[in-house]
Parts: C-alpha cells; sequence; structure tokens
C-alpha cells in the first residue's frame, strides 16, 4: 500500500451511507469531516451522502443545525456558502429501522442508483454497538455486502470481551476482514500519527526509548465537557470503557510499541497486539475513579458511573519493565488537554554536586500535546547567561505543529474517512487488537464496581491524587 498520496488527491465517486445519520457523532463530526473535504475538492458531487436514521423530522431543521456544526469550515473562506450549497445538494435521508428492516427498500433503491462495482459504498454505523449485529444482516437481507462496501464501526465495540466477540462474530458472517473499519478517531489524530514519525524516522529519540533511560510516562486526556445529551449512553459505559478501553490504550500502544518492519496496517497492529498483551493486571490500589459533581443531578437519578479515571499501568516486557505508566482522562476538568509526557531518568552522577541550585535536578521531559496547541517539547536544562556562576534554568526546545503549519490541521475523521475509501486499513483497529483491549478492561471495570467513584468539582484537575504519590510522584498538569 502506497500511503503517499498527494494531499488532496481526489477520491473517486463514492456513496456515504450513514447509519444514525442524524445523530451527535454523525453532526458533529462525520458531517463536518466530509464537508471539509468537500471544500478540499477531494470529495465532489459526483459522491453522495446518504443519512439514515429512525426518524427524520425535517430535513431543513437538520440542515440548520449542521450548518452551525460547520459554521467553521464556512466562514473560512467568501466562497464557502456557494460550496456549501453544493455540499447540501449531494445529501439523501431515508427512514430507515435497522432493527425492523423497515425502510431497507428505500435505501436499496437509492445505492442501485449508481450501483457499480467501482464504486465504494461506506456504511457507517454511527450507532450504539448492540445494533452492529442487526445492521449488519440488514445489509446483508438486501444485498449490499458486495465487493466494494466497506462497513465503519465505532468504539467501544461491546461492553465487554464476550459481547465483543459476538458482534465481531456477527459481522464477519457478514463482512470480510478487509472491509471491516473499526475506528478510534485517536488514531487519526495528526499529533498521534506524528508519535510514529518521531519515533521512527528520527534516531534521536528511539535510542532513549526503553527502562534504561525513561523513568515513567504520562498521558493525560482531559476534557472540560461533560456528557451532555449522551449522558444516557455515557451512565451506561463510564470512563473506562469510554476512553480508556480505546483512545487511552491506543496512546499507550503508539508510545510502548516495537518498530514494526513496514509502515503497514497488519504490521502496526501486530505490534500494539504484543504491547496490549503485555499489560500488567491491574491491582485495585492502581486504580481511582471520580465523578463530577453534578453528574447524578444531570441524570436525575443515584449513579456511581466514572466520570474519571486515573491507574498505574505496567507492561510486562524487556523494553519497559520497570517504567510506570501513568494515565487519567476525566469529564468537566479544569482545561481542554491531551498530552503524554515522557520524563527522562535523571543523570547517573552530578558533576555539579557542590553547587546549590533548585534547577540542577530537574528532568529531562519530552512533552507531547496531541491537543489543542499541537506540538513536541524538549525540556532541558541550560546556564542562565550572564556573570554568576553556574546558574541553571530550565529551558524548552519548542516544536509548535500550529505554528509551523499556519493552515489548520485537519480533524481526525477526515484523514480517516477518506482512508476508508481508498481501502488503508493502517489506522484502524484489528478485531484481535479489540478482544486484548477487553481482556486489559473487564478486571479494571470489576475492580471499579468494588470503589465508590470519588466527587470532584467541575473545574479542577479531578480527585485528589491516590496512586502517584505512592511512588513519590505527581501528575503534571498540562499548560497554556
Ligand atoms: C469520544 C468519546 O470517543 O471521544 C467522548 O466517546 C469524548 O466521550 C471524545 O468526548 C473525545 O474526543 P476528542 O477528539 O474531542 O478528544
Amino acid at each position: 500500500m502506497n500511503n503517499n498520496i498527494p494531499e488532496t488527491a481526489q477520491i473517486i465517486p463514492s456513496d456515504f451511507v450513514i447509519v444514525g445519520g442524524t445523530g451527535h457523532l454523525s453532526v458533529r463530526k462525520i458531517l463536518p469531516a466530509l464537508f471539509w473535504r468537500f471544500i478540499d475538492k477531494q470529495i465532489d458531487n459526483k459522491s453522495r451522502i446518504i443519512l439514515c436514521d429512525k426518524n427524520i423530522k425535517s430535513r431543513e431543521k437538520f440542515l440548520k443545525i449542521l450548518e452551525t456544526h460547520c459554521s467553521d469550515a464556512i466562514s473560512k473562506d467568501k466562497d464557502n456558502n456557494k460550496v456549501w450549497n453544493d455540499f447540501i445538494s449531494i445529501i439523501k435521508f431515508i427512514e430507515l429501522d435497522v432493527v425492523n428492516s423497515e425502510g431497507h427498500l428505500d435505501l436499496l433503491n437509492v445505492v442501485k442508483e449508481k450501483f457499480n462495482p467501482n464504486r465504494p459504498i461506506i456504511f457507517y454505523l454511527a450507532i450504539a454497538s448492540n445494533l452492529f449485529a442487526d445492521s449488519c444482516n440488514f445489509l446483508r437481507d438486501s444485498g449490499l455486502n458486495v465487493e466494494q462496501s466497506r462497513i465503519v464501526i465505532e468504539k467501544p465495540i461491546g461492553k465487554n470481551k464476550s459481547t465483543a466477540i459476538e458482534i465481531n462474530k456477527k459481522i464477519s458472517e457478514v463482512f470480510k476482514e478487509n472491509q471491516i473499519y473499526r475506528i478510534d478517531h485517536y488514531l487519526g489524530k495528526e499529533t498521534v500519527q506524528n508519535l510514529m514519525a518521531l519515533r521512527f524516522a528520527n534516531t534521536f529519540f528511539e535510542n532513549q526509548w526503553d527502562n534504561k533511560n525513561i523513568d515513567n510516562v504520562q498521558i493525560t486526556v482531559s476534557e472540560t465537557s461533560g456528557v451532555e445529551e449522551r449522558i444516557g449512553y455515557y451512565n451506561e459505559y463510564g470512563a473506562i470503557r469510554d476512553m480508556l478501553q480505546n483512545h487511552l490504550l491506543q496512546l499507550i500502544c503508539l508510545v510502548a510499541m516495537e518498530p514494526p518492519s513496514y509502515y503497514e496496517a497488519d504490521q502496526m497492529r501486530d505490534e500494539k497486539l504484543r504491547v496490549l498483551k503485555a499489560l500488567k493486571t491491574l491491582e485495585k490500589n492502581e486504580m481511582q475513579t471520580g465523578q463530577y459533581r453534578s453528574f447524578c443531578d444531570e441524570l436525575g437519578e443515584y449513579s456511581s458511573t466514572e466520570t474519571f479515571v486515573a491507574l498505574k499501568v505496567a507492561i510486562n516486557n524487556w523494553r519497559w519493565s520497570g517504567v510506570p505508566f501513568y494515565i487519567r482522562t476525566g469529564k468537566k476538568l479544569a482545561k481542554r488537554a491531551s498530552e503524554i509526557i515522557i520524563t527522562f531518568k535523571n543523570k547517573p552522577y552530578d558533576i555539579f554536586a557542590n553547587l546549590t541550585n533548585e534547577n540542577k535536578n530537574v528532568p529531562n521531559r519530552l512533552i507531547i500535546r496531541v491537543q489543542p496547541d499541537e506540538g513536541l517539547k524538549l525540556m532541558l536544562t541550560s546556564k542562565a547567561p550572564g556573570p554568576g556562576g553556574m546558574r541553571f534554568f530550565p529551558s524548552e526546545l519548542n516544536l509548535s505543529f500550529s505554528d509551523t503549519f499556519s493552515d489548520r490541521l485537519p480533524d481526525a475523521y477526515e484523514r480517516l474517512l477518506m482512508d476508508v475509501v481508498r481501502g488503508n486499513q493502517t489506522l484502524f483497529m484489528r478485531s484481535d487488537e479489540v478482544l486484548a483491549a477487553w481482556d486489559y478492561i473487564d478486571p479494571i471495570v470489576e475492580i471499579a464496581k468494588t470503589q465508590e467513584p470519588q466527587l470532584y468539582r467541575t473545574g479542577t484537575m479531578g480527585p485528589e491524587d491516590k496512586i502517584l504519590h505512592l511512588d513519590g510522584q505527581s501528575w503534571i498538569d498540562p499548560k497554556d
């Protein structure tokens, strides 16, 4: 697979069929991403977007709402109002109930209008995973599981390992593995892909990337938003299944994996799988959960669902033995920021032992800022210029992607949707990865059931730490 495709190479005309097409994910992520690709002319008006949903009230009302979610793109250029009108002209609506197979003839008829073996049909299931099996059966019964079809499914796949096995089985009865795209949008984020470049296109860091040189790794994915209209879903899944099982574990994999022989789907997935399989089963005192104070009020009843989770992850292999990975994620926290912080070991011997200076022993750190203000920072110790002897101060090498690349960084969904059309599965998960992730997570969910989440105030960084201080460490909060 050649990944060096010109930046805006046009895709071949395709049908994007979004099941759950008027829902939260579609409106906020999938359709704005398709619109950006349409602005950049990667998608043209020979493609179609077919939004399927149970109840489609008013097309006009829906498009008005969608317009607000695309307002950044529309206002970027004065001609984009016209582009917006062209874009909405390729959108079709179909009332479809996958459970009761209502509307399948309408969908079939619309797809048939442009049916040809070279025209990819992308079925994006932007619905709960307990509906995936019904959706696949429905697509098979409608004769839509043809060679040129691809199916995109969202995380979390299942609620535990056994439901994930069941879902994978049902999907694979209808589609072949190379037609199944298990999306984890964190893999499509620019800085997450850059982690691959940082590690494997340079020698500098990879030579330091092990337990001889690294003291610990911290990963923080903090959000300021709450759960809003997704509270029903979220109350069932919580932070462990919503974020940890997928996004955070994928970040750990990319930091910890061995270099694959090629940057290619199965090689990448094999290496990530090895990391997932090397994760040490978590002990009770290596995890804490939290819940933001207004969660139960928003829900209207008592709930012990966690909106925050922190844990100490250990990887049982030669490279990482003894290096803790401290991971946390939560809603309604002080800052929206995702960061990976690699703290290097301190120097083996101090030639400045006779100098007293508070900055002398600050360890080197590599801070990978996933979002916002994407970039890399390397924290070093330098000599303060001028007289006064050897005075140290913490300095930083700063590579800001937003400053370096003045243009907007594309959203993860833009890249991933184009990869689906092109048949590139490198940034998608394979079924064995999903199952290995559940192998690690299932016991964590059981531990969480035995702990009452600690309440925390909105706008803080979650409950007071109960894990890191045991190792003499503390969280490093994201800075502005
Ligand atoms: C989704 C989760 O997968 O990722 C949401 O379901 C979360 O709960 C979102 O808010 C975070 O994504 P991003 O790209 O905003 O960091």
